[in-house]
């Protein structure tokens, strides 16, 4: 049996190797490899596939996020609430810019921020929360912006782990995860759900004025060359990985769809073993399973990670720490009582989750988990 991965980029390489090759060999032709073609190519396909009028893209999902906060003009002393149980890519940016990120809990069943959480922390200064749709499925938007209605709050939605994943409005609207609030943020990181083959991102937005100063963000606070008007940042899309993009994009559904089948199994197979659960699917949400995390709940995760590492199968802890205890943010937010976060740091593992798993590779991950508990 081939190596088991937590993701097998090289085999997915293999099978679209014709027409990516054909893309890249498209652009270093062409030779315009900074706002080349396929770059608005990309742009314009991925707005529509996300029905969301402006997509650019950009250098990574990190600098999508301080592009928004930019956009948005947030200014120093501005709080922002973020998950805890996270990565750190939102509370990073935000304290870049001199803003306060504010830690809030999440929900123990999806590992989504808790609104009851998010609304304990809203104070004067609060400005925006940072919705991130983690491991694949979206946060309760519907809760988060009634919240931010009610107290004149930026919705900014984190959407590097869940492209294509669609929420459900209590009025029966379904919109795509990042194309929600005021600003989506995407990763196109090699192993995310669309991944490039180095660094890239997106942002997404309904609204022309942000459409604009986000565009303008990303390159220099230009719109006409050598004419800068606000300060911005250089963040491009390289046009090879727009390409690449371009090409992985018209698979992005069969990509979920093999996600979606992969985890339906696992989660059969695990669903009767006390001592483990398998991640549940929020009522109102999609699960694009970017991660399929589950939580160990008798204290023997890292026996588990053990034995499946002795049998050959990988595993990640994603999060081992949370944000607010974190060394970097410690000092200042330690004494935050955030306990599912810290309960599931302690719980969680992830299993190896892509396009590219064999059955061979399913049955024999299944059969070493179920050994383990038996
Ligand atoms: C939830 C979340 N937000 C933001 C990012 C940052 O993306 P990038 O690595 O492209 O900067 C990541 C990347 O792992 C992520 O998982």
């Amino acid at each position: 049996m081939k190596s088991i991965q937590m993701v097998d980029l090289a085999a997915q390489y293999d099978r679209l190797k014709t027409d990516i090759d054909a893309a890249m060999n498209e652009v270093i032709v062409r030779s315009q490899f900074i706002q080349g073609e396929a770059v608005r190519q990309f742009e314009q396909n991925l707005a529509e596939k996300l029905d969301v009028p402006f997509v650019w893209g950009c250098g990574n999902g990190t600098d999508a996020l301080q592009m928004a906060f930019m956009a948005l003009e947030l200014n120093p002393g501005d709080e922002i609430i973020v998950p805890s149980f996270n990565y750190i890519a939102a509370a990073e940016a935000a304290a870049l810019m001199g803003l306060k990120p504010v830690f809030v809990d999440v929900d123990e069943h999806t590992f989504c921020i808790d609104p009851i959480s998010v609304k304990n922390a809203i104070k004067t200064n609060t400005k925006a929360i940072v919705a991130v749709h983690l491991f694949g499925q979206c946060a309760p938007m519907e809760e988060l912006l009634d919240l931010a209605k009610a107290h004149q709050l930026f919705v900014i939605e984190d959407t590097a782990q869940a492209i294509g994943a669609q929420y459900t409005f209590s009025d029966g609207r379904i919109r795509y995860a990042g194309t929600m609030g005021d600003v989506g943020t995407l990763s196109f990181f090699p192993s995310k759900n669309l991944g490039c083959y180095g660094d890239g991102g997106a942002v997404l937005t309904r609204s022309e004025p942000l459409a604009e100063r986000l565009k303008m963000i990303r390159n220099h606070g230009q719109k006409v060359k050598y004419t800068h008007e606000i300060i911005g940042i250089n963040s491009r899309l390289d046009t090879l990985q727009a390409a690449i993009l371009d090409v992985k994009l018209k698979h992005l559904d069969s990509f979920t769809a093999a996600r979606q089948a992969l985890a339906k199994n696992y989660s059969e197979a695990f669903s009767k073993i006390a001592g483990l659960i398998p991640p549940s699917i929020s009522a109102q949400s999609t699960h694009v399973f970017h991660q399929y995390t589950l939580r160990c709940t008798h204290g023997n995760r890292q026996a588990l990670a053990d034995f499946l590492k002795s049998k050959g199968i990988p595993t990640m802890i994603y999060y081992p720490i949370a944000l607010h205890l974190q060394p970097v943010f410690k000092a200042e937010h330690g004494e935050l009582n955030l306990p599912v976060s810290l309960r599931l740091c302690d719980e969680v593992i992830s299993l190896p989750m892509h396009t590219e798993m064999t059955d061979e590779q399913r049955a024999y991950i299944i059969g070493a988990v179920c050994e383990f508990f038996s």
